[in-house]
């Protein structure tokens, strides 16, 4: 393949960036006289490292990735916005991913005004590598892939993603938005070697840390560089970086919670087999399950109806009369299922 420099966009590439105070001076002093801020209420008076060194040192050590390797955002979603942003040119270029997949590739694409492409999964929910290969072309210059895949829950194979690799000249971005919850490995070493690979990790799930916003994107220095170039100055806020270098600190409550949320999944697929309104519980390799009834829109408007909000998926290819169902506590797994119980007693199931 070619360098990432060719394929990052012109306008991108001639882009001189706002340069930060911050990031002009690096080291301690005491007196700041630079930024504009406000010499009163600290510590929060202070703008937030922009380059998030201290984050980055912490995420660094955890996943054996060089610092060089690493950007973090405000959620992974800022990072699929950016690379869009930095590898399509709109009304040009294309992104082509599997669908049913996460919304926001689509999403993201469609604010960029860049064609995006779906490649339906096979019926068992695996990848068909060769409709991708076929739909791709010359302006193709992003595939996503979410593995394990939101909402299907299934992860796709090693060597079919990997495959991808040997033909395609773009940018492939796995998002691992859900790995913690497989016994699978994931891609993030690969990076280290693959330099037009880019995997996505979140805070937001396994971590227990949605509310504070952080994600991140490994990759070869290139991508990282031009990430870094883009983003706004300030994209990681100074309470976000505390709590996220706390919450990595502990990694073995997260492992912990993993492996409760692991346990209460197998224990809700093996309650819900045994009802008669669920028809189908497809594998899963995330924290939820999404399981196929005969009605999905009655049976969300009846656990609504109780205070009990699932994610009615019906409307994504090849999952009619879907229902997405997250892992919660053992206690909420148990409202979930007396519920359906319900629904099935007055339904006559
Ligand atoms: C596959 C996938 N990627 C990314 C995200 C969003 O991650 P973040 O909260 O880091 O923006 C989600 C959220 O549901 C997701 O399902």
């Amino acid at each position: 393949m070619g360098s990432i420099n060719s394929l990052i966009r012109a306008g991108i590439k001639s882009l001189k960036p706002y340069s930060s105070a911050r990031d002009e001076f690096e080291g301690e002093s005491a007196v700041f006289l630079d930024a504009n801020e406000n010499p009163f209420f600290g510590p929060l008076n202070r703008y937030p490292d922009p380059r998030q060194r201290q984050l980055k040192k912490v995420i660094s050590e955890l996943k054996s990735i060089p610092v060089e390797n690493i950007f973090t955002g405000n959620g992974s979603d800022e990072a699929i916005d950016l690379l869009i942003r930095a590898f399509c040119e709109p009304g040009v270029d294309n992104i082509v991913s599997p669908d049913p997949s996460y919304g926001m590739y689509e999403v993201s694409s469609a604010i960029n005004t860049v064609d995006f492409r779906k490649v339906r999964l096979n019926n068992d929910f695996s990848l068909n590598t060769k409709a991708i290969r076929k739909v791709a072309d010359k302006n193709t210059k992003i595939i996503f892939l979410c593995s394990p895949n939101n909402p299907t829950g299934n992860s796709f194979g090693r060597s079919e993603v990997l495959s991808i690799l040997d033909w395609f000249e773009g940018l492939l971005v796995i998002d691992e938005a859900y790995l913690d919850f497989s016994e699978k490995p994931g891609y993030s070493l690969d990076v280290l070697a693959k330099q037009n690979l880019v995997v996505l990790q979140t805070l937001s799930k396994a971590w227990g840390k949605a509310g504070i916003r952080l994600g991140m994107a490994f990759a070869c220095k290139e991508i990282i560089e031009v990430l870094n170039k883009i983003k706004s100055p300030y994209n990681i806020n100074a309470l976000t970086i505390e709590e996220a270098v706390r919450t990595l600190h502990d990694h073995q409550e997260k492992e912990r919670r993993v492996q409760e949320i692991i346990r209460i999944r197998h224990q809700v697929r093996e309650k819900l087999s045994e009802m008669p309104s669920i028809k189908t519980i497809y594998p899963s390799d995330a924290n939820f399950l999404l399981v196929k009834v005969d009605n999905a829109l009655e049976m969300y408007n009846y656990l609504a109806n109780r205070n009990i909000i699932v994610r009615n998926r019906s409307g994504a290819t090849g999952c009619e009369n879907c229902l997405r169902i997250t892992i919660g506590s053992k206690i909420e797994m148990e409202m979930l299922t007396d519920a359906i119980g319900n629904y099935e007693k007055e339904h006559k199931l």
